[in-house]
């Protein structure tokens, strides 16, 4: 047995925004499987990770929803961490980005670097909304590609053609938040000096161990592009950490997004009396590994050893980087209801189903991953229920049945026994380098030696024999010491369906070393069924079920889906056009109704003259904020009679209704009456 090793992981933070997905259950899963193996190793193993809490989608989608950005990010972190525990996921500490110990070491982080020189600012032009006050992630803007003229693409790239652009190439480009084109606006940025960093990365990249060597073919592809200055500030409004010394610019999200992983750590040390630095300093003996997605290699191999070392913190032991899940060989797809989220999943489905699928799929490279439903139902129910269960549904009965509950005092076939245990070393390398595929594949043939043993040994038949009885309970108990065993083995992927096993089994919790050690003379409990077969009913309804949520907006900004969702209305000429009058109006006064759930009571000025509305905005509006502000209103529509009054036009907004509702704004310099073409 090595000795005990001190080890930190961590998993590549969820932004705070939107809902956990299968996508990125393939990486929270695969780090869990290998942290629980190894505790079960008996190594001193911490897991954390943390909501990234900060940035500018996050900061609008509060906005969008008349909440602060404090409360979203904590709705999103109970829904996250209700989603992490239904799937077993072992945290040591689940924490926030937004916290006091991830802003003092961002600071500290960052005033390290800059008093060695490696923080410089300059001026940059960028894509700023004139409406909306605020500079635009390249996200938050769409139009036609240049390449291929594909209409409705974002701001840095074409999802028809693949091409790379920057947002001032898009023609026709828009603000998705106003609708309007965006202007170009200087502003002074700071950018961290990675450059100085090269020949540090160039050797520590070079090094066997710290990264995949396919990840670290594609660092040299960087290095021979040459490394680029990092721009680590936004201007305000910003949700985020301010610099220090400035008064309107804030730390990048992407800044003190990965220092969030020693954040949560520093949490949890203080919590329980842990040694930060033990783990921390350049001669630290511990460990640390981040597992991320390949797509944010350049932020975990380049700029945070970079930051870290001129910071004077250990650079990590190694990056896992793995591949994207795509299910039934395709891209997860809104559309075809298989961009799945993990509450949907959960609602139908057993979350041991999917961490044992994709152990099968899962290996120490870089590929894709698929899940395809009729593999996984296939997989779950052959192996699982078919091979590993069957076990113990074969053995348990006869021993609880005909001899009291207790396992015989010896081994029948000692051969079979030490087979399973000595699988033990190679089943544990496959783990600790997470070929975790390889590993399943393994304990399977495990199972099917098993099984095969029982249908040689047939103790439905010999139990008939009156005086064979002892040799039944003796079969059965050598089968229920390889279920064990196999139960072991399956542990990290499996914990749900282990602890049932402990409990079945009347054991302690199971260490990698019981391998080694049957269990004899021993009273178990009564059997009940650890796992049953998967239902294909059950798949369809939850792939139903995702196309349901497709239909609420739960994806801020998607503005390419409100086409889909509700199609342009049939075309009509000019004249039915010309028929509106539409008018600038100043809200006068704005009030809520008793006895009016939705609607508030609008005075609008139109120029002379003041008309009283009734809009149904009250879910999405406080009317002290709606005084003074411009609008557009409908101004010849009849008058309405209503059950609070008369109604004398219509206000316009955009939305689909409740809080998703945006009165429309005019430009800077329209004034009250003006008409509307
Ligand atoms: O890509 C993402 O989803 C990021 N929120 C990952 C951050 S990982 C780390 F750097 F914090
Ligand atoms: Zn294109």
């Amino acid at each position: 047995m090595p000795r005990s090793r001190k080890i930190l992981v961590t998993s590549a933070l969820p932004y705070a925004n939107g809902p956990i997905h299968l996508g990125h259950l393939v990486e929270y899963i695969q780090t869990d499987i290998w942290v629980r193996f190894q505790r079960m190793r008996n190594h001193e193993c911490y897991y954390v990770c943390a909501d990234d809490a900060h940035g500018t989608p996050i900061m609008l989608r509060a906005q969008q929803e008349g909440i602060t950005p404090e409360a979203l990010i904590q709705q999103f972190s109970i829904e996250h961490q209700a989603d992490f525990a239904d799937f077993s996921i072992s945290f040591d500490n689940y924490y926030s980005t937004h916290s006091p110990e991830n802003c003092a070491l961002s600071e500290a982080i960052y005033l390290a670097n800059q008093a060695k020189g490696h923080i410089t600012t300059r001026v940059i032009k960028q894509a700023y909304d004139p409406i909306k006050r605020i500079f635009l992630p390249d996200r938050f803007i769409r139009g036609t590609c240049p390449r291929c003229a594909a209409p409705d693409q974002y701001g840095d790239s074409c999802e028809i053609c693949g091409a790379t652009y920057s947002p001032t190439d898009l023609k026709e480009a828009v603000s998705v938040l106003s609708g309007m084109p965006p202007v170009e606006r200087e502003s002074v940025h700071y950018f961290f000096k990675l450059s100085h960093f090269e020949s540090l990365l160039r050797s520590w990249t070079g090094e066997d161990g710290h990264l995949q060597h396919e990840m670290a073919n594609k660092l040299n592809e960087w290095f021979e592009t040459g490394l680029q200055d990092w721009d680590i500030s936004r201007d305000a409004p910003y949700f985020g950490f301010p610099i220090p010394d400035t008064t309107d610019k804030y730390f990048y999200v992407w800044l003190d997004a990965p220092i969030g992983y020693l954040a949560s750590f520093k949490n949890l040390c203080e919590r329980k009396g842990l040694d930060f630095d033990a783990f921390m300093t350049p001669e630290s003996t511990a460990e640390l590994y981040h597992f991320i997605g390949k797509d944010i290699l350049y932020f975990h191999a380049l700029f945070w050893p970079a930051m870290l070392h001129s910071a004077g913190f250990r650079l990590p032991t190694a990056i896992f980087a793995h591949g994207f899940l795509t299910v039934n060989g395709q891209k997860m797809s809104k559309s075809r209801g298989t961009f799945i989220k993990a509450r949907t999943y959960l609602d139908h489905l057993n979350p041991e189903y999917l961490r044992y699928y994709f152990a099968t799929k899962l290996s120490s490279g870089i590929e894709d991953l698929d899940l395809n439903f009729e593999d996984f139902m296939a997989r779950v129910n052959a192996d699982l229920v078919g091979k590993i269960v069957n076990i113990a549904s074969r053995c348990a009965g006869f021993i609880n049945k005909h001899f009291s509950n207790q396992l015989s005092n010896r081994l029948i076939n000692e051969d079979l026994f030490t087979e399973f245990a000595i699988a033990n070393d190679r089943l544990a390398q496959a783990y600790e380098n997470r070929e975790f595929g390889y590993a399943m594949r393994e304990i399977m043939a495990l199972a099917d030696k098993a099984n095969r043993y029982i249908d040689n040994h047939k103790p439905w038949v010999v139990i008939k024999n009156p005086e064979r009885g002892q040799e039944v309970q003796e079969i059965c108990t050598l089968g229920l010491n390889l279920f064990r065993q196999l139960i072991l083995y399956l542990k990290p992927v499996l914990p749900m369906t282990a602890k049932k096993t402990e409990s079945f089994l009347n054991c302690k919790p199971l260490t990698w070393v019981d391998a080694h050690v049957p269990l004899l003379n021993h009273a178990i409990h009564h059997f009940e069924p650890l796992l049953v077969r998967v239902e294909k009913a059950k798949i369809n309804t939850m792939l139903e079920d995702s196309k349901e949520h497709l239909k609420k907006n739960e994806n801020f900004p998607q503005s390419s889906t409100f086409l889909a969702a509700n199609p342009i209305a049939e075309t009509i000429q000019f004249e039915d056009f010309a028929k509106l009058d539409l008018r600038v109006a100043k809200i006068l006064k704005a009030e809520a109704i008793e006895g009016a759930e939705k609607l508030l009571r609008l005075e609008l000025e139109i120029g002379g003259e003041t008309r009283q509305v009734f809009a149904g905005i009250k879910a999405a509006y406080a009317p002290e904020n709606l005084v003074g502000r411009l609008t557009v209103m409908i101004a010849n529509l009849a008058p309405r009679k209503m059950r609070f009054g008369v109604s004398e036009g219509m206000v316009l907004a955009a939305g689909s209704g409740g809080k998703e509702i945006y009165l429309l704004n005019p430009d800077e310099g329209a004034q009250a009456g003006m008409r509307v073409k």
